[in-house]
């Protein structure tokens, strides 16, 4: 007979409350107040643990708002986040974001264990290359450097000469000193990094499933619904999106941009997430959310990190021979700086 696995339920208590309150305090725009009550024993009980295991939780900026501002460590765009990787200063790292971000901190953490509490968050720019075909396309193109997103497995890093996020792409293409690069795989990150260099991209035709739904009729409609409207995008949407934006820029680059220019009102072309995250710190600021979810981030919950800790779960493993190769090309795209 097959036994079905415990699930804890940490319960909502007056100490729960209590000890919670500050952060339902500063969400009260955000979550409902009756959703607190299944929140706040969760955010509880990971903060205990977490001290209790000297584990430290690194989070992306597309995390939901209980967990951003409840259970977060460090807070941040991939780049920030490997950053931060490097200077961790704990026993245990849970990735609250998806596999390639928990796989690039293993790189950086060999001897680390890093946790992400759902195996399945992965990402539709990660699965669209293999190592076996960056080695084919560098067949096709002798002699010329491989530049590849972070948001790819260690295999496919193994196969790169040096990685970049959306912060650093043109930075890290320019470094290399040469005229033509061939960038994997995001192909819209890839023809907005050829518009901004005058290096030649040769590029693999991989997409995010989130950003490539935005189009620039939807940015003109923003426009035309709410006249003076500041319109912001991320680097993976399409080349007809990014033209209509007033910014372009990673995750962080578009919160760092709301931060100091207090827009009357902005509509952030990006994960649903991110508006959420960003309004509790600007409240002077007007947000206009569009959502296109992404549904990897998603699979990470309050209860599934707290299962996450409990039963330090999944462990993060790389091959240490792919690792090796891998952890070079991370290495030198934190070099560039
Ligand atoms: P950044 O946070 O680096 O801008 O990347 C966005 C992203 O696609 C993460 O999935
Ligand atoms: Fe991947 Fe896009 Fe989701 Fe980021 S938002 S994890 S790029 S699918």
């Amino acid at each position: 007979m097959s036994s079905t696995p415990q699930i804890f339920e940490p319960e909502y208590t007056p100490e729960v409350a209590r000890v919670t309150a500050p952060v339902q305090e500063r969400l009260k725009d955000i979550i409902p107040e009756v959703e607190w009550a299944v929140h706040a024993p969760y955010i509880a009980e990971i903060n205990r643990l977490k001290k209790e295991l000297n584990a430290v939780l690194l989070v992306h900026n597309y995390q939901t708002p209980e967990i951003f501002h409840g259970v977060a460590d460090f807070v941040g765009d991939s780049l920030a986040l490997a950053r931060k990787a490097t200077e961790v200063d704990a026993d245990i790292i849970v990735q609250c974001g998806v596999h390639f971000m928990a796989e690039t901190t293993k790189l950086l953490n060999p001897d680390k264990t890093v946790l992400i509490p759902d195996l399945r968050a992965g990402c539709s720019l990660a699965a669209s290359i293999t190592g076996a075909d960056v080695r084919r396309l560098r067949e096709q193109n002798p002699g010329v450097p491989v530049v590849s997103y972070v948001n790819t497995t260690a295999d496919v890093k193994a196969e790169t000469d040096v990685c970049c996020t959306s912060s650093n792409a043109v930075a890290v293409v320019e470094s290399l000193g040469v005229d033509k690069v061939i960038f994997t795989p995001d192909g819209y990150l890839a023809q907005y990094v050829a518009s901004q260099t005058d290096v030649e991209v040769i590029y693999w035709e991989g997409a995010c499933e989130v950003h490539e739904k935005f189009t620039g009729d939807e940015l003109r409609d923003y426009r035309k619904g709410y006249p003076g409207i500041s319109v912001i995008a991320h680097p993976e949407c399409p080349p007809d999106v990014l033209e209509e934006a007033d910014f372009v820029g990673s995750t962080s680059g578009m919160i760092n941009w709301v931060q100091q220019k207090q827009p009357e009102q902005v509509v952030m072309i990006t994960e649903c997430s991110m508006s959420d995250n960003v309004a509790v710190e600007n409240p002077n600021v007007d947000f206009v959310r569009p959502c296109n979810l992404c549904p990897h981030m998603k699979r990470i919950t309050l209860p599934r990190i707290l299962d996450s800790l409990r039963n330090r779960q999944y462990e993060v493993t790389i091959d240490p021979d792919v690792a090796d190769r891998a952890r070079r090309s991370v290495e030198r795209m934190l070099e560039i700086g």
